[in-house]
């Protein structure tokens, strides 16, 4: 019997999910953690060869980011663990709509064996946004509450989350 080959692989624009596949990747010496997008041939054979990939990607428009969508074709068969980031991170049923519309996107005989999702900060752009949204009347109410989130989510991704991912992911 062979032993089970692992992979990570992820998508990160700014660092956050980067952040937790690395945490992943030093709890699990000799699996490679590879960003997507930047994979040698020995990488990607390496992902053909695995049975086991730990998916890592980020929050676009309430579902995984384009890029990772393009390598989901080539998991077929494979089991999978999901963890991701999203900026808005206040509620765990937010995070399961999002795993199961990453889930939806997986090739059929995949098997998800568990997933993680966490908060991520977002670029001070975004913040510079919402408090224009404060001058108008009719938007300063969505503003305040944006902000709020916006504040709250600047201190995540952190050790307590990468720690909550390591025993989601068993670790
Ligand atoms: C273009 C864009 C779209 C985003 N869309 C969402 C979204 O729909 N929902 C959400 O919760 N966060 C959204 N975010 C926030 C990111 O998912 C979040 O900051 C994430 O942690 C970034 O991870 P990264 O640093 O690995 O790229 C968006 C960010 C950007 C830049």
């Amino acid at each position: 019997m062979c032993a089970m080959r692992a992979m990570i692989l992820y998508d990160s624009a700014t660092g956050n999910t980067e952040y937790l596949a690395k945490a992943l990747g030093k709890a699990m010496p000799g699996v490679p953690c590879c960003r997507i997008g930047t994979l040698s041939i020995a990488e990607t054979e390496a992902l053909g060869a695995a049975d086991r990939v730990y998916l890592g990607f980020w929050t676009d428009k309430g579902a995984c980011s384009q890029r990772l969508r393009e390598v989901l074709p080539g998991l077929a068969g494979k089991k999978v663990f999901l963890f991701g980031t999203a900026g808005f991170g206040a509620a765990e049923d937010y995070f399961a709509q999002i795993i199961e519309r990453v889930r939806a996107e997986l090739p059929q005989d995949c098997t998800v064996t568990g997933w993680y999702m966490c908060a991520g900060r977002m670029s001070e752009v975004i913040r510079l946004r919402y408090e224009e949204m404060l001058e108008n009347p009719a938007t300063k109410r969505k503003a305040q509450l944006l902000l709020a989130n916006f504040d709250a989510v600047q201190a995540h991704p952190n050790a307590d989350d990468a720690i909550a991912l390591l025993e989601k992911a068993g670790v």
